[in-house]
């Protein structure tokens, strides 16, 4: 008999990003750049590491269950009420909760395939149905999915933008999918980059919620913040909903550093505005220059760009780790010829399009 059910045997597990002392070790260079997990190149919030620092103390007991003043202080900026706050270890431990506490036996979540990939994983590890409507043209096919909803259909997750792709669905196609699919399905907008989004027609989800009780969002720190190694990620919902999820939760899942570096980087939005800012003008610097290297883009409302080599992108993705750039390959997700690359600071830019430049001539 076998020790595990066939959904975990038979699981993929994620693949991170290729960290930069294992790459430095393997390739014998030194000064490696990553462009490959949608970090913030600017580091961490001045603020929230000086409050860390404060917190240590504390270390030896165990942080509060309910994370008080930082779901008051997050409730406060966002102008809701803390029994509409979930809190996660990242919003990665969201979504596993949300399948954990949503979807059972028959049910079934319903995913855009080529997607974070995360959601499948965190579905298929406890053995959880999903179902995966196809992209067109590297973006969510809304239309499609709205069709593929059956009574089944629990939870729907919606990357927003999206990524790898990094592309993004607008207020008005966002309505006419929430119309369609009605209040029984629990529709997650994932906005794990909505800080950096520019698009003036980008959903407004915390007003949709009022129209659409349905309606979950996700957050993070982990993008704009610049706090991914702290790991604190927030979901916005109706209390009931909330209040499940808390039954379903560990006691301790927040940590006493992201409690206090989650405080601190709410006030530290001049931070945020600066990493939005950089990555608006990396954004525009590779928009620019990358068609000209023979690559193709997908127009981006994230931190990274979706580049289309036109051949396949592995034997690329080597190269460029030994030019001490390291990317990111999305094989994994359906797009063979295609790495993922995120903005980085000048320095960083001017290293990835010299490796570029030389990797794709030879
Ligand atoms: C779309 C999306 N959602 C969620 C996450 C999870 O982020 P975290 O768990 O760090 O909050 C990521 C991270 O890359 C992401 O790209």
């Amino acid at each position: 008999m076998s020790l595990v059910p066939s959904f975990i045997s038979s699981l993929s597990p994620y693949v991170p990003g290729k960290p930069i002392e294992e790459t430095e070790r393997e390739y014998g260079i030194k000064n490696a750049v990553k462009l490959a997990s949608n970090e913030n190149p600017l580091g961490p919030s001045p603020k929230a590491m000086e409050a860390i620092a404060r917190a240590l103390p504390k270390m030896h007991l165990y942080p509060d269950g309910a994370s008080f003043y930082f779901k008051n202080r997050l409730a406060d900026f966002l102008k809701v009420t803390p029994a509409e706050l979930m809190l996660g270890n990242g919003s990665n431990e969201l979504i596993e909760f949300l399948i954990r506490t949503f979807v059972h036996g028959d049910d079934e979540l319903l995913i855009s395939a080529g997607t974070f990939v995360v959601y499948k994983i965190s579905a298929q590890a406890v053995g959880r149905k999903f179902v995966e409507v196809p992209m067109k043209e590297r973006h969510y096919d809304l239309e499609a999915m709205a069709a593929a909803v059956t009574p089944k259909t629990r939870l729907v997750f919606i990357a927003n933008p999206d990524n790898p792709t990094g592309s993004y669905q607008t207020e008005a196609a966002l309505v006419r999918f929430l119309e369609s699919v009605g209040e029984k399905v629990l529709v997650v907008m994932d906005e794990a980059y909505f800080e950096y989004v520019q698009a003036a027609d980008y959903p407004n989800t915390m007003a949709l919620r009022a129209r659409f009780p349905n309606l979950i969002i996700l957050r993070t720190f982990s993008k704009a913040y610049g706090l991914a190694g702290m790991r604190l990620g927030y979901g916005i919902a109706r209390p009931e909903l909330v209040d499940f999820v808390n039954r379903v939760r560990a006691p301790f899942n927040v940590s006493v550093i992201a409690q206090a570096g989650g405080i601190a980087a709410l006030d530290d939005q001049e931070h945020v505005r600066r990493t939005v800012e950089l990555n608006r003008k990396g954004l525009d610097q590779l928009t620019a220059e990358l068609p000209g290297l023979g690559l193709s883009l997908t127009p981006s409302q994230s931190n990274f760009m979706l580049v289309d080599f036109h051949r396949p992108a592995m034997p690329l993705f080597e190269a460029l780790l030994r030019e001490g750039v390291i990317t990111r390959p999305m094989g994994g997700y359906g797009f063979h010829s295609s790495l993922r690359i995120n903005t980085g600071t000048e320095q960083d830019h001017e290293k990835l399009l010299g490796a570029l430049k030389k990797v794709l001539s030879a």
